[in-house]
């Protein structure tokens, strides 16, 4: 099997590093979750800096996981290599015999090896057979979706997953195409969408076909459906201090990770209660203020950064949560008490410089929701 390695550049590798690091640095074994192994390029750099951390990794295409078994043959000893779809990860660690996880990464979306096979038809530059499923031992192939599909089905697919503005022209265009035949190559159907933009349209905004593409993409491989489960299974698998890092690379997958980790760092208890109720409090906290981008220097030399948003998130001891709880409800009534005539002002000099949890210039709240 060819050597994949030089041809693909794990993205942010050195935030996730940066971000996993604490969580599987700490004393003892620690277990990390590649929950989309790929070529392995994220794994091995995790596998190299933390010699007492077991990995397992994940991925649905079983030539993704044979290219990274070969990559990680050296750490044949702490590596478990799993064929699986992300949201099967309880299942997988339940077979495994591991309780809990120190550390998961998701690097969503197509590998380097899938886009670059021209026989894997997620390409619109190469002409292939229509199929583009991950896992090629089960699922529909995106030929299915093409030919059976009905005219509102093929239009919300696009227009929700491609963003597609001619949604509904290129669904006609396609209806039509099949009554003449069934449409099997990615070549026919780039053509096809090509010719269904409007021309002005064609000169902006890359490929005309590249939207469709990510469309039908996200659709043969069910992948939102999946995330929404994957994120929460993960998050609940984590121990005390353990990290999440996602890095997604379209608007509905890093909607989806906000949602997953905002339901966990938000207290759910009432407001002014100086303390939080048993069960009630965050048991998460933001590492990442917002989503963050690449900077241009990554993007210059690894243009698949270029839409990345990453996001990350620790597990809290639920201890520390409730003091922060109640760390904040005390500055929140400090400078409410500031603000009563005859006590001072927050620029006064009596009022605290910041609060512990609070968030001022600090990694720990992000954007909250
Ligand atoms: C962007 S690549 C990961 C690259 C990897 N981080 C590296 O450094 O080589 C994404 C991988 O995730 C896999 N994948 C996508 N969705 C998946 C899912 N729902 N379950 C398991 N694997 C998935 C794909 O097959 C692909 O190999």
């Amino acid at each position: 099997m060819g050597e994949l390695r030089g041809t693909h550049v794990p993205v942010l590798l050195e935030r996730c590093l940066e971000l996993l690091a604490p969580a599987l640095g700490r004393n003892g074994r620690t277990i990390h979750v590649d929950a989309t192994l790929g070529l392995g390029g994220h794994a091995e750099a995790v596998l190299e800096a933390h010699p007492n951390t077991v990995l397992i990794g994940l991925d649905r295409d079983t030539e993704a996981l044979a290219h990274a078994r070969a990559r990680l043959a050296r750490f044949a000893d702490r590596i478990h290599l799993e064929h699986a779809v992300y949201d099967e990860l309880p299942e997988v660690l339940d077979r495994l015999g591991y309780p809990a996880i120190d550390g998961v990464l998701f690097d969503l979306g197509v590998s380097s090896l899938q886009l670059d096979a021209p026989d894997r038809g997620f390409a619109y530059a190469q002409d292939a057979p229509l199929d583009m499923r991950m896992d090629q031992t089960r699922g529909v192939t995106a030929e299915e979706v093409v030919n059976t599909y009905s005219h509102p089905e093929l239009a919300r697919v696009l227009r929700v997953y491609g963003e597609e503005k001619f949604a509904g022209r290129i669904a006609s265009a396609i209806i039509r195409e099949r009554e003449r035949g069934r449409i099997t190559s990615s070549a026919r159907l780039a053509e096809l969408v090509r010719e269904s933009i409007p021309a002005p349209a064609r000169r902006t905004g890359g490929h005309p076909a590249k939207r469709t593409f990510q469309a039908l993409r996200i659709e043969v491989n069910r992948e939102l459906a999946a995330l929404e489960a994957a994120l929460p299974a993960a998050l609940d698998k984590l121990t005390v201090g353990g990290r999440m890092v996602v890095l997604s690379y379209h608007s509905l997958e890093d909607r989806l990770t906000k949602a997953a980790l905002a339901d966990r760092v938000r207290s759910k208890g009432p407001v002014d209660l100086p303390v939080e109720l048993p069960g009630s409090g965050p048991t998460f906290r933001l590492l990442s203020r917002g989503a963050e981008l690449p900077g241009d220097k990554e993007v210059a030399a690894n243009p698949r950064a270029a839409s990345v948003r990453l996001r990350a998130a620790e597990r809290l001891d639920p201890e520390a949560a409730r003091q922060g709880r109640t760390d904040r409800e005390r500055y929140r009534r400090r400078v409410k008490a500031m603000h009563q005539p005859g006590t001072g002002s927050p620029g006064s000099g009596t009022g605290p410089r910041s609060a512990p949890g609070d968030g001022n210039g600090t990694d720990e709240e992000g954007e909250g929701t």
